[in-house]
């Protein structure tokens, strides 16, 4: 199974990035395309910028979804949204059309320093990618990272059964007969 994963982060100290990495433990028999959205840096999105095309980003972000048969993601929060530089990426594929990704199955979380584990970004996000064709099988938020997240793991006990939980409900979703207990 080939997993692409990100986080909507372009912070090269990202924490959302931190907790993909950690999701991605539970699949180390998966063939991973862990994505930095950096590499995905286009102008900002315009009306008027599109009628020139689409730069190549957009369609390279599309392919890696296309290629593969399960999402997982983390989004970072900005002033209640998206990231800017998430939000620029999901304007530009938008706009080649809305099958961003492709049905595949999708493990969404969140994190952020704050108590609310960027539940705003996240109930935007569950509401806009199934509108971009993504399966949202299930979901985790990670609130206040720092104090809940430690060497590459969560350390609180009722979180990381939580977490766990979400783990597997989407690997039974992903591949039902690989994944029987
Ligand atoms: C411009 C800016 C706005 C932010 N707004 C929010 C916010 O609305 N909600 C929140 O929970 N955290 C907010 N934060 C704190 C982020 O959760 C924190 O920076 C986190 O590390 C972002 O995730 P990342 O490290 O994966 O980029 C904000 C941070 C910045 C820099």
């Amino acid at each position: 199974m080939k997993i692409t994963a990100f986080a909507g982060s372009n912070s090269s100290t990202s924490i959302n990035r931190e907790l993909v990495k950690s999701a991605l433990e539970y699949f180390q028999d998966c063939e991973i395309n862990f994505l930095d959205i950096n590499d995905f840096e286009m102008p900002i999105f315009s009306v008027d910028r599109e009628k020139k095309g689409y730069p190549d980003q957009a369609y390279a972000f599309r392919k890696a979804m296309e290629e593969s048969d399960a999402i997982i993601v983390s989004m970072a929060e900005h002033n209640r949204s998206y990231t800017v530089a998430f939000k620029n990426i999901l304007d530009w594929c938008s706009r080649i059309d809305m099958n961003i990704f492709c049905e595949k199955p999708m493990l969404l979380m969140s994190t952020s320093t704050g108590a609310f584990a960027a539940g705003n970004v996240m109930g935007l996000a569950k509401a806009m990618f199934p509108r971009c064709h993504a399966k949202v099988v299930t979901t985790f938020s990670l609130p206040t990272f720092e104090e809940n997240f430690k060497d590459g793991k969560i350390t609180d006990s009722l979180l990381l059964k939580e977490f766990e939980t979400q783990i597997e409900l989407f690997k039974k979703e992903c591949n039902p007969e690989v994944f029987e207990d």
